[in-house]
């Protein structure tokens, strides 16, 4: 199992960064643009959900995996709102959009019970880690601009890495397989209907809400060979198998490459890591 490594990256967005900065499309850049937009308030509800419980942990590595994972997150929740500051200048209304969020996560951090915090958490990591193994095999960020695929592929690494920890603590807390697939299932929800309104929203500002062309490459990239759904469905239906783990998904050498840019790097910038990918 990896050693869980925060590493603060300090990635800027110049000017001239390309407003469809991803395969030179509206639909595919604002579908990775609007999952950005939850992760802020998202993060923070995760690392809630583990200082919640923490102190019932007795095993010395899962508190220093623990340590790890709220380290990462919270240098993620920093870059993505810089990320989120850049669409906010674009003219999309992300402040709403936060506090709309931060709304709902202050509902399941007072009605919720740690466990089932604690499985919306594991859930929404699972979703994290089984896309950041596709981005890091090149599914979709291929053609992308550099700045911005330094960010998620410095993401999708640190997320693979610390992708056990909520599985794990949950797991030695006694949750059972019921909590997870229910609120599996609510996150899903949550995040769908999420990231779906902020796609249309950026789509809308843009002005290309009908266009026909931006929707057929958008059903292309979600339900076409190599899209979304069928890239994912596999890994994703995992999930739902009472002795599944996610390191039974073996992920760990879709990072080596990265981890190697970065240690040869000193300060792991976003230049560096885009030359080592
Ligand atoms: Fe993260
Ligand atoms: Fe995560």
């Amino acid at each position: 199992m990896p050693v869980i490594t925060p590493r603060p990256v300090n990635i800027d967005f110049p000017g001239d960064t390309p407003r469809f900065w991803c395969a030179n499309s509206p639909f595919i850049s604002h579908f990775f643009d609007a999952f950005s937009t939850t992760l802020p308030v998202g993060e923070d509800l995760f690392i809630f959900s583990l200082r919640q419980v923490r102190q019932q942990i007795t095993d010395p590595r899962l508190q220093k995996d623990i340590s790890g994972f709220i380290g990462q997150e919270a240098f993620h929740s920093r870059e993505h709102t810089k990320y989120n500051q850049l669409l906010k200048r674009w003219g999309y209304d992300i402040d709403s959009m936060d506090r709309s969020l931060a709304r709902s996560t202050r509902i399941i951090r007072s009605r919720l019970n740690t466990f089932q915090v604690l499985a919306v958490t594991l859930s929404c990591e699972h979703l994290t880690s089984i896309l950041s193994a596709a981005i890091l095999r090149g599914d979709f960020m291929s053609d992308a601009d550099p700045q911005l695929k330094a960010l998620w592929h410095w993401h999708s690494v640190e997320e693979i890495e610390h992708k056990a920890v909520a599985w794990d603590v949950y797991q030695a807390l006694g949750g059972t397989y019921r909590t997870r697939v229910i609120w599996m299932n609510f996150a899903m929800a949550l995040i769908g209907v999420r990231v779906t309104a902020r796609l249309l929203h950026m789509l809308r500002r843009d002005g290309l809400l009908f266009s026909g062309a931006v929707w057929r490459e958008g059903l292309r990239f979600l339900f076409g060979k190599g899209g979304l759904f069928r890239v994912l469905k596999q890994d994703f239906l995992d999930f739902y198998r009472r002795d599944f783990h996610p390191w039974q998904h073996d992920t760990l050498h879709l990072t080596e490459t990265w981890k190697a840019g970065y240690s040869a790097s000193s300060s792991g910038s976003a230049s560096q890591e885009a030359a080592a990918s």
